[in-house]
């Protein structure tokens, strides 16, 4: 039985309760431990991208594929039997079928509504969803949401959920409490780039962001840090999402106000080297809200602080705060 991971109820998985939770994640857990442990010294951290795609949902796929492969040999002996299943197991649950529609992680939008914005990423068996937006008196304010997805149908809902009294920028550690949530959101993914979102606020088509000039969404530069959601394990109820597009870098913030109310900061920059992300961040204010047509934001002058991310890998490194506090932070799937 593990925990429930906090991030995870965070993307509101406590749609399911945390028992059915681990009964869902539990005989995959040790593979995916296994799999970053050992199969990711050699392969993509995400096996969806790379040769170990291969081996799922197909029997003894593993086993033979270590069998088989020379370089992959040693590991036939190295690994137990139950070791073995249960990468098995877990490739299962997170390699999608082929031809299933895998939506781009990073931020999506609706270009005819700007100001509004939305993450996606697939990680683990799980779609996760996390909308930026304002409240009706104009402060900023989030809502995410998470579902399971296999892919076998382009689709998929879950109840929205928005949090409060989680930590604020710069206070200590504090646990996020569960607000009412506004209701459901239901996504439909088009292609790999496009999508329809529908929810509280009817249905919005959206797309994913481009940081670079060009017609598709760049990868990464090599070396350069994962685009998807990151947090601090130890600062559960906040986190950060990245997308990164050749050099480019978009950074959004989630957390809470001084006073308990969702915030969240954002800023792009390009990122000269692999190794630091340097910005202002922004608040912004008086934008859509969840359930309104569009109307402009305004950018909140000056901006609430400097905030740098030196990275060691392009899955962790280290958040340095407007004032100085370092945070360490590392990939969330
Ligand atoms: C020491 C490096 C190394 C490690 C560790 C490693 N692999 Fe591989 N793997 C390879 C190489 C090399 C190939 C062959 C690549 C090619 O043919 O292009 C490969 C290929 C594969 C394939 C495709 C086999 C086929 O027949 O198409 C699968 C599946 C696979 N690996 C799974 C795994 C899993 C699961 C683990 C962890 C238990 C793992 N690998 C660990 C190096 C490694």
């Amino acid at each position: 039985m593990i925990p429930c991971r906090p991030l995870l109820a965070l993307f509101a998985l406590l749609s399911m309760s945390c028992g059915a939770l681990a009964q869902a994640v539990d005989p995959v857990v040790r593979g995916g431990q296994v799999y970053r442990d050992l199969c990711a010294m050699c392969h993509a951290a995400d096996p969806n991208r790379d040769r170990p795609a291969a081996a799922a949902r197909r029997q003894d796929g593993v086993l033979t594929a270590l069998e088989t492969t020379g370089a992959m040999r040693f590991l036939r002996s190295t690994l137990s039997a139950a070791d073995i299943s249960a990468v098995q197991a877990w490739l299962d649950f997170v390699v999608l079928p082929a031809g299933a529609v895998r939506p781009e992680t990073g931020i999506w939008w609706n270009p005819a509504e700007p100001g509004r914005g939305f993450a996606l990423e697939y990680g683990q068996g799980f779609m996760t969803f996390s909308a930026y937006f304002y409240a009706d008196d104009g402060r900023p304010d989030w809502a995410t949401a998470a579902f399971r997805y296999d892919g076998s149908v382009a689709w998929g809902e879950a109840p929205l959920n928005q949090f409060r009294d989680g930590q604020a920028l710069l206070a200590p550690w504090r646990e996020a409490l569960l607000a009412p949530s506004p209701g459901a959101v239901s996504i439909r993914f088009d292609s790999p780039t496009r999508a329809t979102i529908t929810w509280p606020g009817g249905s919005v088509p959206v797309e994913r962001v481009l940081l670079e000039a060009g017609t598709t969404a760049r990868p990464p530069a090599p070396g350069y840090p994962e685009p998807g959601l990151w947090w601090n394990p130890a600062e559960t109820g906040r986190g950060y999402v990245l997308d990164v597009q050749g050099t480019s870098v978009m950074l959004l913030g989630y957390l809470y106000d001084d006073d308990g109310r969702a915030l969240w900061f954002n800023t792009i920059a390009s990122m000269p080297t692999r190794f630091r992300f340097e910005a202002d961040w922004y608040r912004f204010a008086d934008g859509q809200t969840l359930r309104g047509a569009f109307r402009p934001v305004r950018r909140v002058e000056p901006p609430v602080g400097r905030v740098v991310i030196d990275f060691d890998t392009p899955r962790s490194g280290v958040l340095t705060l407007p004032g100085g506090r370092r945070v360490p932070i590392v990939r969330y799937f």
